[in-house]
């Protein structure tokens, strides 16, 4: 178990689904936990499980070492203005804002804070996610393994360069409703041939997470793993030149690069 005080602000869907996590894995006691949030209700079922709770951050900075920002990208500046003449060197930020710089937040504190930009997704709401994660100059080694640690919590984490974020964003942040969208048209073709809603369901979710699973596991590659499903003349050879034609892979290509660009706009 952790030994650092943690602080959240923001106990949103991302923000508590976090502290939920970190209260189930038992990584740090709840009287070391600190959750701020604007919403009295938002905060209620923490401070039933012994968590401190606020509802305005000046109270929470001093009594904590990280502090985790989960808020919207337009509240931001609110909270930073909060945190301003608060917060201390030695203290450690982890924002998980959407689009938000580390150099946007040290030049509105200090260049002498530390900050952690994470993207997590949205299965890390079931410890199944995947969180990119980009320190500023100035964080330690240290400080970088204690949010590893935290952050293993919601699934697995891979460290980029911070310029690689918006790709990031494009891929692993969107990337759910793309895989949603997968399996919505797996189950509308089963049904239109011939299965049951539920049956379709049940075949397309298990047939997607068990072929990513291949794909995790095998150390196959992902041409290798394809080409072992089709027979000359076979049933998955016909639906790959359906996917061919409709031009399915460019498509998806296509998607994570204007979820990209779209990201680098919106943060300009
Ligand atoms: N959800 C995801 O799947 C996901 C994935 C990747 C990244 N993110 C990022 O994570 C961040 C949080 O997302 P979310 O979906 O959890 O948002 P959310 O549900 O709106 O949660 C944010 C919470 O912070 C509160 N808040 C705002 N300003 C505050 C302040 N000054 N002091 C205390 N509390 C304050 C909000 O209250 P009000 O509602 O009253 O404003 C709200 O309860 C966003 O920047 C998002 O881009 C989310």
């Amino acid at each position: 178990m952790l030994k650092e005080k943690i602080g959240f602000i923001g106990a949103g869907s991302m923000g508590s689904a976090l502290i939920r996590l970190i209260l189930e894995k038992r990584l740090v006691s709840s009287k070391n936990l600190w959750v701020c949030d604007k919403i009295s209700e938002k905060l209620s079922s923490f401070s039933e499980r012994g968590v401190n709770t606020s509802l305005k951050i000046k109270p929470m900075i001093k009594r904590v070492d990280l502090i985790f920002i989960a808020v919207k990208p337009q509240d931001i500046s609110k909270v930073l203005e909060d945190l301003k003449n608060e917060i201390r060197p030695s203290q450690l930020i982890i924002s998980i804002v959407a689009g938000i710089t580390t150099s946007f937040i040290r030049q509105a504190l200090s260049d002498e804070i530390p900050v952690v930009r994470v993207m997590p997704n949205a299965p890390a709401l079931i410890g199944e996610g995947i969180s990119a994660i980009s320190p500023s100059r100035g964080t330690s080694i240290e400080n970088i393994r204690i949010v590893k640690e935290i952050l293993q919590a919601a699934g697995e984490i891979i460290e980029v360069p911070e310029e690689e974020q918006d790709a990031v964003t494009g891929l692993s942040g969107s990337g759910p409703a793309y895989i949603y969208s997968l399996l919505q048209g797996l189950t509308e073709g089963g049904i239109k041939a011939g299965l049951s809603k539920e049956v379709a369901s049940r075949l397309a979710i298990q047939t997607t997470l068990g072929a990513a699973k291949m794909a995790k596991e095998s150390g196959i590659s992902l041409d290798e793993l394809r080409r072992s499903v089709v027979s000359p003349g076979g049933t998955t050879s016909e639906g790959l030149k359906v996917l061919e034609k409709g031009g399915f892979k460019s498509c998806l290509v296509q998607a994570v690069i204007r979820g990209t660009e779209r990201a680098r706009e919106l943060r300009r």
